[in-house]
């Protein structure tokens, strides 16, 4: 056995070892749940509203799969964008893709955010399109600029309810390519106090992770990869790290 199998061997048995700490990860997402924790963080300059363990989850699966196309839903402040242009240009750098894109779609990209992600060293990586995803005319225009990517990988964090979350993963988890992830952040809502976001429409029973629970239910293509939310102890997305197997 070589090192390296050795290390990842132990490594596997260590994550075994943690499933009893799951609770752990449960009681950090609500205990945080009134202090916008995901807002502290920023990506090369702009604010991320992520944990950084989906960052880095994220980071080990563009690193594996070596997509040449992001696509995501919800820009906000465009950190998440910024991040993936970064991991693209990273892959570019060591040979390993050639002209690496991310297409962000936001129902409301404000100007300054705007003006600020167009000013960012890696904007030429990025465009940008304003309107809703579930507009069919979005939709059509994704999927147009999709038309020559290689690998494909679709991230979805906009609006957190059922039906819209329902209807991203029906428009944009088509277009992820074998082997690659469609990952639906926010799932973790579904395990939260109800009522922890007061000032939203989503809540216990009407979530991304309802959502992606009746998507698998008609579609055979993706799995719920467990063994990143196993290793991550702390996630918003469990049961989000859909992996297209077919
Ligand atoms: C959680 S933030 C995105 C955070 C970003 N992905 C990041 O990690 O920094 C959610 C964003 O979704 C956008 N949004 C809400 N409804 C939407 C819709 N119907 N279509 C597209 N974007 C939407 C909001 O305007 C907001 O900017």
């Amino acid at each position: 056995m070589t090192e390296i199998e050795k290390f990842n061997n132990e490594k596997q048995c260590n994550i075994q070892k943690q499933e009893d700490l799951k609770y752990l990860g449960i009681n950090f997402l609500n205990n945080i749940a009134q202090t916008k924790y995901s807002y502290n963080f920023t990506w090369l300059g702009r604010p991320i509203i992520q944990f950084p363990q989906d960052t880095i989850a994220l980071q080990e699966i563009i690193w594996e799969i070596k997509p040449d196309l992001i696509i995501e839903t919800g820009i906000a402040h465009g950190g998440s964008l910024i991040f993936s242009a970064s991991m693209l240009a990273l892959l570019e750098v060591c040979g390993e893709i050639n002209n690496g894109k991310v297409i962000g779609i936001d129902i409301d990209i404000r100007t300054h955010n705007r003006k600020e992600i167009e000013s960012h060293p890696l904007s030429k990586k990025i465009e940008m399109i304003e309107g809703s995803s579930i507009d069919k005319k979005i939709i059509k225009q994704v999927i147009e600029l999709s038309k020559n990517a290689k690998k494909i990988l679709v991230c979805l964090d906009s609006n957190h309810t059922h039906e819209h979350v329902l209807s991203e993963l029906k428009a944009y988890a088509p277009l992820v390519t074998i082997g690659s992830y469609c990952c639906v952040f926010d799932t973790a809502i579904e395990n939260m106090p109800e009522g922890s976001f007061p000032d939203r429409p989503w809540d216990i029973g009407n979530n991304p992770k309802t959502a992606v629970l009746e998507f698998l239910k008609n579609n055979d293509s993706f799995e719920i990869d467990k063994t990143i939310e196993n290793k991550l102890l702390i996630t918003v997305a469990p049961d989000g790290y859909l992996k297209r197997v077919r």
